[in-house]
């Protein structure tokens, strides 16, 4: 017995060459070690031996056993370097090669210009105040001095939901919505999307973009809504930026005006931009009419305000030099990249 566990172990030895893959190896264990291989074989002769031969085969065998374990451990860790090293070979990296870029979403123009401007009117101790776009004609109209049968209705037909309902044609319903609910001080902007009947053209576009501006306090003059209007066109077109008042009629504010901005491009000399004019009109302003605030619950006889409003297409077209307004909603990426 002792003959055949050297011979086993032997055998087994030869085998066991040098960079066998491991399924060879599998098989070599399976072949010696396995329930029904060589080595379990003889132990099963083992009682056949005497009491004395009993142990020390036994501990032979467990020698043999171990030993061919043992070897065999070492080379299946070998094959498992091997394999590992072809694989890696396999993967090499080529770390010249450009990468995947992932694209990256930026502000559309109009959103950029909005987020300015309500920055610069925060920074002047303004808050934001949002309203419905489906508006009440209420709101929209008769709260802000505009009848049924005023003419103003017609610059600023709009969609009608029914009688009563309409999308909003300006951001100034919001300033009734918010002095309807506080009383003086007040001082918000109300940037939002406003809706006309107009045709599609360069310059127009059914949906659009305003920011209104309301004032309301004690001894509100002309004086601090030129000197925030001022303030206003400094921040956003730099510290040479001039304003202009022209007279004007809105139904709710009295006076009004329409208000330019000295040419952001020429300076004021006259360019292609101000189509040499020198300067460029970019709102529309004035006092809240008495009437207006006392629609809204305010005394007139105590509070005066201002209002103006805002174009945020306008604004954006002069800033980024984008001379066709159907851009802003043609969501073409190439367009939008740019700015
Ligand atoms: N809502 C006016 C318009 O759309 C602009 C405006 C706002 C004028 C506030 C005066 C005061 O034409």
């Amino acid at each position: 017995m002792k003959e055949k566990l050297e011979q086993i172990k032997n055998e087994a030895l030869s085998v066991l060459k040098d960079n066998l893959p491991v399924d060879e190896l599998e098989k070599i264990r399976v072949e010696f070690l396995g329930k029904k291989g060589k080595l379990t074989s003889i132990l099963r002769e083992m009682g056949k031996l005497s009491q004395e031969d009993r142990p020390k085969m036994g501990a032979l065998a467990n020698s043999v056993r171990s030993e061919i374990e043992q070897v065999l451990e070492n080379k299946f860790e070998e094959a498992e370097v091997i394999l590992q090293n072809a694989k890696l070979k396999e993967e090499v990296i080529d770390v010249t090669m450009p990468g995947k870029l992932t694209s990256m979403g930026k502000l559309h123009p109009l959103t950029q210009v909005i987020d300015q401007i309500s920055d610069i009117f925060i920074g002047m101790g303004f808050e934001i105040a949002e309203g419905p776009e489906v508006e009440f004609d209420h709101y929209n109209f008769e709260a802000l001095n505009i009848p049924k049968d005023h003419p103003a209705r017609d610059t600023q037909d709009t969609f009608y939901v029914n009688d009563n309902i309409v999308l909003r044609s300006q951001t100034s319903p919001v300033q009734i919505r918010v002095m309807e609910k506080t009383q003086p001080p007040i001082r918000i902007i109300s940037p939002g999307r406003v809706y006309r009947s107009d045709a599609v053209d360069a310059t127009h576009s059914p949906v659009f973009h305003q920011i209104e501006g309301l004032v309301v306090d004690k001894g509100i003059t002309m004086a601090d809504l030129k000197g925030t209007l001022e303030e206003f066109v400094k921040s956003l077109y730099g510290p040479e930026a001039k304003i202009r008042f022209r007279p004007h009629h809105f139904p709710f504010t009295e006076p009004s005006a329409e208000v330019d901005v000295s040419c952001f491009v020429c300076g004021g000399k006259g360019c292609s931009v101000c189509k040499g004019e020198g300067w460029i009109e970019i709102l529309g302003a004035g006092m809240v009419h008495p009437t207006v605030l006392q629609n809204c619950g305010i005394d007139p006889e105590v509070y005066s305000g201002f209002a103006f409003g805002v174009g945020a297409e306008r604004i954006s077209m002069g800033k980024f030099t984008i001379d066709d307004m159907r851009q802003f909603y043609d969501n073409d990426i190439k367009f939008l990249q740019q700015f």
